[in-house]
């Protein structure tokens, strides 16, 4: 069988777990793919990385190019996108697409701004789009969404979905730090972006809310639909009276529908919770997303939502699928979105 191609955009943290995987996993991926994956290049921003990434990896320095746009035009079978932002990451991938590659991407800014665009793109050029890795990390989310409980009909998406902020909330309940020294605490361990204010104000969680209710609802959110409040005015203070009541404050991402289901509502806040409830435990860097489905009932997801690992597992895992599409033929899902609900602004029911 002739091997599959892949390209990959981007070697931070993530691309890089990547190519490990690949590289020590490949007799496993063949065998679960039916062809072997090929790694054709790997685009980085800046020259002077490659040898260090080079070596770091054991690949050769000429696998990579910091020509991104050439490398979507080589023939892939498949891309991977994992350098985030809107552009030129939706450039990119519009073109790949163009190029007949099916694209697994982690970018949950430009799926939680511009998902029709791709969904569209994947579709006039019968490619797949995936991107499990944009919310949750490691933890299947998005394709038992779109997927499995997709014959049934969801009520409430509600959520720990970022791990920064879960990370610094959950040191001030345990030590009274405040905010500025859990803050500081999460950078110093690595959890923190170097420019965590996507986390801290609550960005990141909008967007993984944003996708989360266009694929429970079948309808199009964006991160701009989102209501949205971070954690940088939670005091200690405010901290200790939940703990008085018996509650923790959680940063709570909430996608819900009204009750005759015609429209939705969406928000990112802080929310005291009582201990007694699954998603209190939740401590650490750590994501839990509880799903509310008619027949199903509830549904709890939990598992480590950002770093290389988790992170590259839901690339993997994504990589696999549509590679297995190139070998044996047939697609993923394409966008749901015909419900096409209103987003219902904060404070209306
Ligand atoms: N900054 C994000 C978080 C990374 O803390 O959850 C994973 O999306």
């Amino acid at each position: 069988m002739a091997p599959i191609r892949v390209g990959l955009l981007g070697c931070g943290v993530v691309g890089t777990e990547v190519v490990r995987q690949l590289q020590t996993q490949a007799d496993d991926l063949t065998q679960r793919v039916g062809a072997p994956l090929e790694l054709v290049g790997i685009a980085v921003r800046r020259a002077k990385r490659i040898p260090e990434k080079a070596a770091e990896l054991g690949v050769p320095e000429s696998l990579f190019t910091t020509d991104s746009a050439e490398l979507v035009t080589r023939g892939c079978d498949v891309v991977v996108e994992v350098i985030g932002g809107i552009e030129p990451a939706r450039s990119l991938i519009l073109s790949a697409m163009e190029h007949g590659a099916s694209v697994v991407s982690a970018n949950k800014a430009l799926l939680a701004e511009d998902g029709a665009t791709l969904y569209a793109a994947a579709e006039k050029h019968g490619v797949d789009l995936y991107y499990e890795a944009a919310v949750a990390g490691a933890i299947p989310l998005l394709r038992p969404l779109r997927e499995s409980m997709v014959g049934d009909q969801v009520h409430r998406v509600l959520g720990i979905v970022n791990g920064t902020t879960n990370f610094i909330l959950s040191r001030m309940h345990e030590t009274g730090a405040g905010f500025t020294e859990a803050l500081e605490e999460a950078s110093a361990l690595g959890y923190a972006e170097a420019d965590p204010s996507a986390d801290v104000e609550g960005f990141d969680a909008a967007a993984k809310a944003a996708i989360l209710a266009s694929l429970a609802f079948h309808s199009r959110v964006t991160a701009a639909d989102v209501y949205r409040e971070g954690i940088t005015e939670v005091s200690a203070a405010d901290v200790a009276s939940a703990r008085d009541m018996n509650s923790v404050i959680k940063l709570l991402a909430i996608c819900e529908l009204s009750p005759d289901g015609s429209t939705i509502g969406v928000r990112v806040h802080p929310a005291m919770i009582p201990r007694s409830h699954p998603l209190a435990g939740v401590g650490d860097a750590f994501n839990a997303v509880f799903v509310e489905a008619e027949a199903a009932g509830q549904v709890m997801f939990y598992g480590r939502g950002a770093g290389g690992g988790p992170t590259a597992s839901a690339v993997l895992g994504d990589l696999v699928a549509v590679a297995r599409h190139k070998v044996v033929g047939g697609r993923g899902p394409g966008e749901s979105a015909y419900a096409q609900l209103a987003v219902r602004p904060m404070g209306e029911t």
